[in-house]
């Protein structure tokens, strides 16, 4: 099958048009490109569940701070088209950044409050830039469904909260994290680390284990679970943790004693790369 690439919004959107009047459904999955495991098991479900199936590939340049990597963030089109046609996906969005923001663009779009901590807290702008993509890449391609990686959950709670907030019909799906073999989540920024930092990250996702460990074995208070993970990740020289929060799953907020559900969110700057992991902690039912 032959994947159509388009450049511009108003000819896909027509396209979108004719494929809802043969009664198809469209699932979205959005997508910075250099596309890994994580993006492939997006696409998957969304050829399970859907009859057309869209990719966006964009570095939008609206959620990344004047000090951050938007320049050198990977891009390689060639082979992320490629593994769309293994895939069968039948349409590629790769607009230019004067399609999606053109001279004198305004129109920003704020999820309030649950984007003041966390990554929120510690990227200012972040979640307006992608709140915004991602409302611009829905009303260009009207999906049915939209599929995110559960890896960005916090980018998960607010895209639904907008789609929510703003009556938009679309059904947000958040994937579960796909890991390398040694238990790094797969991420384009996984690239930028050499092989000491690669050996140093496996530290995060133990820290986010070892969470899960103590909750399983009755842990509750986030405090004494929060100081044991930092104890895995201080170890290691080139790790600095910018965050690590135990968080209720709707809101964000902090939880100080976990009741029954929760997320554990950490984001660790190893070397010159910052990376973001989390894991939830779920009670068995009795
Ligand atoms: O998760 C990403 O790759 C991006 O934040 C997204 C959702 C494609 C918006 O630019």
């Amino acid at each position: 099958m032959v994947v159509k690439i388009y450049r511009s919004a108003r000819s896909l959107t027509k396209k979108v048009c004719d494929v809802k009047k043969q009664g198809k459904t469209i699932g979205l999955v959005p997508t910075m490109g250099f596309l890994h495991e994580g993006h492939m098991s997006l696409i998957r479900r969304a050829r399970e569940d859907t009859d057309c199936v869209m990719v966006s590939i964009f570095v939008n340049p609206a959620q990344f701070g004047p000090k951050e990597d938007f320049k050198k963030y990977p891009r390689d089109f060639k082979r992320d088209f490629s593994l769309c046609e293994k895939e069968n996906v039948d349409i590629v969005f790769a607009p230019k950044v004067e399609e999606m923001y053109p001279e004198n663009y305004a129109t920003y779009i704020n999820v309030e409050k649950i984007t003041d901590t966390l990554c929120g807290a510690s990227r200012p702008g972040h979640f307006r830039g992608v709140a915004t993509v991602v409302a611009k890449l829905f009303n260009i391609t009207m999906p049915d469904i939209a599929y995110f990686g559960q890896k960005d959950i916090q980018q998960a709670v607010v895209i639904k909260k907008m789609a929510e907030d703003l009556n938009m019909s679309v059904r947000i799906k958040a994937m579960p994290i796909v890991r390398e073999k040694d238990g790094l989540a797969m991420s384009s920024r996984n690239i930028y680390l050499n092989l000491e930092e690669r050996m140093q990250a496996q530290s995060i996702y133990k820290s986010l284990k070892l969470a899960k460990e103590l909750f399983d074995s009755g842990e509750r208070d986030s405090g004494k679970i929060i100081n044991k993970m930092r104890k895995v990740i201080d170890k290691q020289s080139e790790a600095k943790i910018d965050y690590i929060k135990i968080v209720d799953t709707k809101g964000l907020k902090d939880m100080k004693k976990i009741s029954d559900e929760a997320f554990v969110a950490a984001a660790v700057w190893v070397g010159k790369t910052r990376l973001i992991d989390n894991i939830i902690l779920r009670q068995r039912p009795k």
